[in-house]
């Protein structure tokens, strides 16, 4: 990503932003409420397009290759988004039937289990807020993206949820050499899980507090 600025009308919310991301990386992304973090993950995940500046995947600019890149990108937004009248199984196989890669019902429950969700046949709406987060980032799975962005994928869960979802990311990375992307607020939790940080707004805050505990901390 390279000198990317967003405005919403003449609210001026990134300011040439700039970050990279290799292969088996887990990277964080920091910073106050506000300070533009989800406005930034959109962009990269291709919901939302920027003012200007220029992104890569793989050598291939987004500008010209839109459909390929989405192809390997998988994002889970902040907000849970799942069918909550339907059961794991049936959001599972719902999204798979919509990607490209079309997965057998063992391949999607694979997945599942491999994340520690087990509850197969429960309706979503009777699930935890963690086995929904657990869910929502299993959907983001199906199409086995090389880059995986996630919007605080972490947030209001138990320790033992979040200690599975943020190693497995890690397992994703360092196993299968997947690029990951991640927001969180829980410092301990990027400090400890990734290989770098970005932190995003003014606040030196942040950046004393992470530099005290050692994690190399990338300028945007
Ligand atoms: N659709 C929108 N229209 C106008 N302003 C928006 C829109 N979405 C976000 N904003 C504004 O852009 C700024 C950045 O928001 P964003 O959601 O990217 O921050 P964030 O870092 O993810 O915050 P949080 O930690 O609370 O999730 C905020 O001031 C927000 O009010
Ligand atoms: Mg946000």
């Amino acid at each position: 990503m390279k000198n990317i600025s967003k405005s919403y009308r003449s609210h001026e919310i990134l300011q040439n932003v700039s970050m990279h991301i290799s292969r088996g990386e887990v990277v964080g992304l920091v910073g106050q409420n506000g300070a533009g973090k989800s406005t930034l993950l959109q962009i990269v995940a291709t919901a939302m397009s920027a003012n200007s500046g220029e992104l890569m995947l793989n050598s291939l600019s987004y500008k010209d290759n839109l459909k390929v890149i989405r192809r390997q990108i998988g994002f889970v937004p902040q907000e849970v988004a799942l069918w909550e009248h339907m059961t794991v199984r049936e959001n599972m196989l719902f999204f798979a039937k919509l990607s490209w890669t079309k997965l057998s019902e063992e391949q999607c429950r694979a997945i599942c289990l491999n994340m520690q969700l087990h509850e197969w046949d429960k309706q979503v709406s009777a699930l935890s807020g963690g086995m929904k987060r657990k869910l929502n980032i299993a959907l983001s799975l199906i199409d086995d993206p090389q880059l995986l962005i996630l919007d605080e994928p972490t947030v209001g869960i138990d320790l033992k949820s979040k200690t599975e979802i943020v190693r497995f990311l890690m397992q994703q990375a360092k196993e299968h050499q997947k690029m990951i992307l991640y927001t969180s607020h829980d410092m301990e939790e990027i400090t400890t899980y990734c290989d770098r940080v970005y932190i995003m707004g003014e606040d030196s805050f942040y950046y004393e507090y992470l530099q005290g505990k050692g994690i190399f901390i990338e300028k945007m």
